[in-house]
């Protein structure tokens, strides 16, 4: 199989991403974990951080890279001659904006987009309820990676 492009924001990665990753890496001879740059929204990690513990949780992946982009995604895949967009689905709540974005990006570009359920024991993981919970002193330790939790709490310290 061709490659395939993981994009998302990944404050932080978790280990729901870390689990379609992986689960992609067997599925593809190639895969690019894409960190969206946004200046327009301000993120928690920089997209340096972000990448730094992406190729942590990654490490151990083989054909799996890390890379950023801003724009359309439709353009970053075709730059690095990608067919396949790559997405974790959790529950129905996630399906209608993930079917208009395949179905946009399918419009703009022809590029396919293939949808992996999420394994069960992540699908309440968000990098936003991650944060949430940590800001308010909960346990995440269960979550993301030693180093992810390491961050967190350095950076809510700050
Ligand atoms: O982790 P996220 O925030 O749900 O990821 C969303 C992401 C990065 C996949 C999406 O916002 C995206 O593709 N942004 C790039 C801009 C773009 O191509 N927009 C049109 C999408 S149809």
């Amino acid at each position: 199989m061709p490659t395939a492009v993981c994009p998302g924001s990944f404050d932080p990665v978790t280990y729901g991403h870390v689990d379609i990753v992986s689960r992609a890496a067997a599925l593809f001879d190639k895969v690019i974990v894409a960190v969206l740059v946004n200046d327009a929204k301000r993120s928690f990690f920089s997209v340096d951080e972000r990448i730094a513990m992406l190729s942590q949780a990654t490490a151990d992946m083989g054909g799996v890279e890390i890379g950023s982009f801003s724009g359309l995604l439709v353009d970053f895949c075709a730059e690095q001659r990608a067919t396949t967009i790559v997405k974790g689905l959790r529950a129905t709540g996630d399906f209608d904006y993930e079917l208009q974005m395949a179905q946009m990006n399918a419009n703009l570009s022809g590029v396919e987009t293939v949808f992996l359920p999420t394994s069960p024991q992540w699908s309440f993981v968000s990098s936003s309820l991650v944060k949430e919970v940590a800001r308010f002193g909960g346990d995440v330790s269960r979550l993301v990676p030693s180093y992810v939790l390491e961050r967190l709490n350095h950076r809510l310290a700050e």
